[in-house]
């Protein structure tokens, strides 16, 4: 191997950017958006009047907490409610309360591969719900849901809120749920947040907010490129671009270089050409109806129980348990 290959060998960053950039067309994956930057860029997103999924998903806990927990179907033995992508658990708090009030005997477990979130939210939740059992977990989902398979015999709830398995294509989507499938018992279920389809304006809208905060989140790969890389991309000259398919229900986002230039990258000793608005597709962010969350379900050997609504049905709640 030549000096090279060893240096694009050194980091899957690396490896992933060097093979997204030399592709045509250009590419980069969603999940390098997330440094320290991009973490406080998505909660910015989070909290912006355009980005109606954060303040949907937390409608539906408040309007149907009851039911939620009632349909987690669990016995004395209590239960562990584990969360896969943890972050700041706004939205979880309000299950969270419920389950003291009504006593359920329950342990929870939220997962990170941050290990600030855990921490904080881990200190958050033991003064704001001192009684709560709390065991924070720090890793990569699948190498914890191995570890999963091993915190105990009680029935497990697995959620994935914010219709994180949006930023998988479907094949990706059913490998994930094929694999949440393997590490569940007969008795286990799934709790997970589906984007649902609606006017398209308002989807764009979310992905192109007004004051730049996505833009911001989108060309943080760049940066991160950058900094990490040894990258000289110029952030000015790329604009974010957001489409909406609604026949697909899926959003892409893209980064398009508004004129012909060369980027180095030091660190992967590659020169990167862009013709004048050619792009790099960053992400997408996909979009359900229930149609097509039956069908993820059944290819993955799953099936819907329940779901749950917001008064404006942008967005379901949707519960999902083994087929056999
Ligand atoms: C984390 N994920 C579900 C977000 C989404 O809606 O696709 C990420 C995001 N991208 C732009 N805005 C928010």
């Amino acid at each position: 191997m030549n000096s090279k290959d060893q240096h694009v060998l050194i980091c899957t960053f690396g490896k992933e950017v060097h093979e997204g950039l030399t592709a045509f067309p250009k590419y980069l994956s969603s999940k390098f958006f997330y440094d320290e930057e991009g973490d406080k860029l998505f909660q910015k997103i989070m909290e912006l009047p355009e980005y109606y999924l954060t303040n949907a998903e937390f409608d539906i806990f408040q309007l149907h907490k009851t039911d939620i927990l009632r349909s987690f179907n669990t016995n004395k033995d209590g239960f562990d409610l584990v969360e896969l992508g943890a972050g700041d658990g706004k939205k979880t708090k309000v299950l969270l309360k419920e389950l003291l009030e009504k006593k359920y005997p329950v342990t929870y477990h939220p997962i990170d591969i941050s290990e600030n979130a855990i921490d904080g939210l881990v200190k958050n939740l033991s003064k704001e719900l001192p009684k709560l059992n709390v065991q924070g977990q720090i890793g990569e989902y699948f190498e914890v849901l191995d570890r999963l398979q091993h915190i105990s015999d009680r029935k497990k709830v697995i959620m994935v809120l914010g219709s994180n398995i949006g930023n998988l294509l479907h094949p990706r989507a059913i490998q994930f749920l094929k694999k949440l499938n393997a590490v569940m018992h007969h008795d286990d279920l799934i709790f997970m947040g589906f984007d649902q389809k609606k006017h398209p304006q308002k989807v764009l809208d979310a992905y192109n907010d007004k004051s730049g905060v996505t833009a911001a989140f989108n060309k943080n790969v760049l940066a991160r490129i950058n900094k990490e890389l040894g990258g000289n991309f110029d952030l000015d000259a790329f604009i974010h671009w957001e489409v909406y398919d609604p026949e697909s229900g899926t959003a892409k986002s893209y980064l398009v270089s508004t004129k012909k230039q060369t980027v180095d990258i030091d660190c992967l000793e590659l020169q990167v050409h862009f013709e004048a608005w050619e792009s790099i597709h960053t992400e997408i962010s996909q979009k359900y109806d229930d149609d097509t969350v039956k069908w993820l379900a059944e290819e993955s050997g799953l099936y819907i129980t329940e779901s749950f609504s917001d008064e404006n049905q942008y967005y379901k709640n949707y519960i999902l348990k083994k087929l056999k």
